[in-house]
């Protein structure tokens, strides 16, 4: 079964990879993701200094999914910038998150990672949980002109991240921003922010930071990942690759993206509970889906949901 994809002119061997932000801070987890059987290097987003992120505990892991408030602990955008050329050499597309805690930050980030050629920058305008920061993607304004200012400091494929959305004027709105703004490809969704998950045994939070408030992954995320993949396809003529993520555990949720829209699927919750082998795993049990459905690539199901 042939799973490998291609989004904004970049090959990658298997559409199954990483979530920025799951198993992808340091040099070692990226070196691990390239000898596993991950599509792409996707980087933890990075910011202009290094940061240690917020108090731990700081990420939880409960049977519908998983509750965080990281804080961007990442090595800063120089650290990656001088990993990128060892990172390609796996032969795979290595994806820059970039992430600034104002606007000049994203500026001076991605002139300066994008010297070092990753072969897609993602622009995350979908951070949850910095305190005092709004998700710049929940401001229209905010979001576009960052776009239009950063856009022209980037040479390879421009990606955006973007938050959840739960309205279809929300979709609509943010689609025409996108379709103004030389978006190479959209990477839907961010974790459901600002969630709170309790221990009723303890009485507490499960986090610490921001009094356990803290953006939610995994299965019970998945029909809110489902529905703004298939908003964006719908609203932008399939003309703009998407990646879907969230709520992916096993090959047939991989499937329910790709019907909805999706030329590619990253994993969090997933890998960081299960770690580079589910990328083997969830290949199996996708081609076995597809063979089953008579689908001979993943482009063959792209988009195809029938609607009743
Ligand atoms: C963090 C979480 C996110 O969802 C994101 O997009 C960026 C950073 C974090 O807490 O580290």
């Amino acid at each position: 079964m042939d799973l490998t994809t291609t989004i904004a002119g970049v090959k990658f061997p298997s559409c199954l990879m990483n979530a920025s932000g799951a198993l992808c801070v340091t040099k070692d987890e990226l070196v691990t993701l390239g000898r596993s059987r991950a599509g792409a290097i996707v980087t933890k987003s990075m910011t202009v200094e290094a940061r240690a992120g917020n108090p731990e505990p700081r990420y939880y892991g409960f049977p519908g999914g998983s509750i965080n408030s990281m804080g961007l602990p990442n090595l800063g955008y120089r650290a990656y910038a001088e990993m990128i050329p060892d990172l390609k050499r796996f032969g795979k597309p290595v994806i820059a998150s970039v992430a600034g805690l104002c606007e000049e930050d994203f500026l001076t980030i991605a002139r300066e990672i994008n010297r070092a050629q990753p072969d897609l920058i993602e622009v995350n305008l979908s951070c949850p949980n910095i305190p005092g920061k709004p998700q710049i993607g929940y401001d229209v304004a905010d979001s576009e002109r960052l776009l239009k200012r950063v856009r022209p400091l980037i040479t390879v494929p421009m990606g955006v991240k973007l938050p959840p959305y739960f309205d279809p004027a929300h979709h609509a709105v943010m689609a025409e921003v996108i379709r103004r703004s030389n978006v190479d490809y959209l990477n839907l969704i961010n974790s459901v922010g600002n969630g709170l998950v309790v221990d009723r045994q303890r009485e507490t939070a499960v986090i610490k930071p921001k009094g356990g408030f803290g953006g939610l992954g995994g299965t019970l995320i998945k029909p809110v990942a489902l529905a703004n993949v298939r908003a964006f396809w719908k609203l932008l003529d399939g003309a703009i690759p998407i990646i879907g993520t969230g709520g992916v555990t096993e090959g047939g949720d991989v499937f329910e993206h790709l019907l909805c829209g999706a030329s590619a699927v990253q994993v969090g919750t997933v890998l960081v509970e299960e770690s580079v082998s589910v990328f083997e795993r969830l290949e199996r049990e996708l081609a076995e889906t597809l063979e089953a459905k008579g689908y001979k690539s993943i482009a063959d199901c792209r988009g195809k949901l029938k609607e009743l």
